[in-house]
């Protein structure tokens, strides 16, 4: 295979083609950050202590298709300085997704 073919060939996999989402799994339930919760400090928060699995099933979810989940993940990583890399973030996505969302991966 010629490089720029190589080149093309990544560019076009779609980016959740080496998620985990098995691994997603554990992140999502075993990684713990500090954070003020209803008016108490915790230091051993993790994404459940906010979010039950109907948030991610219910009608009026906020994420529309799987790049909506992953901006969701994103968000969120950030904003509880979580510290995921990239890459775990979009296994997040992918174990978000199998479990609940069902969207097709895009
Ligand atoms: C301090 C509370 C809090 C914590 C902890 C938290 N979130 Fe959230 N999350 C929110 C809020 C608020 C929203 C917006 C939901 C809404 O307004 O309906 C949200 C939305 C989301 C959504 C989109 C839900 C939808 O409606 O489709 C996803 C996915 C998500 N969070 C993932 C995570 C992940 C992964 C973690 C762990 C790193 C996490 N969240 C930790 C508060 C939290």
């Amino acid at each position: 295979m010629k490089i720029p073919t190589l080149i093309l060939t990544l560019a076009l996999t779609p980016f959740a083609f080496a998620a985990d989402a098995d691994s997603g799994m554990e992140l999502y339930e075993e990684t713990e950050f500090e954070k003020e919760i209803n008016g108490e400090m915790m230091n051993d928060a993790t994404c459940s202590s906010c979010h039950v699995p109907s948030d991610f099933t219910k009608a009026d979810r906020k994420a529309e298709n799987y790049r909506g989940v992953h901006w969701w993940v994103n968000a969120c990583n950030q904003a509880m300085n979580t510290a995921w890399f990239p890459e775990e973030v979009d296994d997040v996505t992918a174990y978000l997704n199998r479990e609940y969302y069902k969207f097709p991966e895009e």
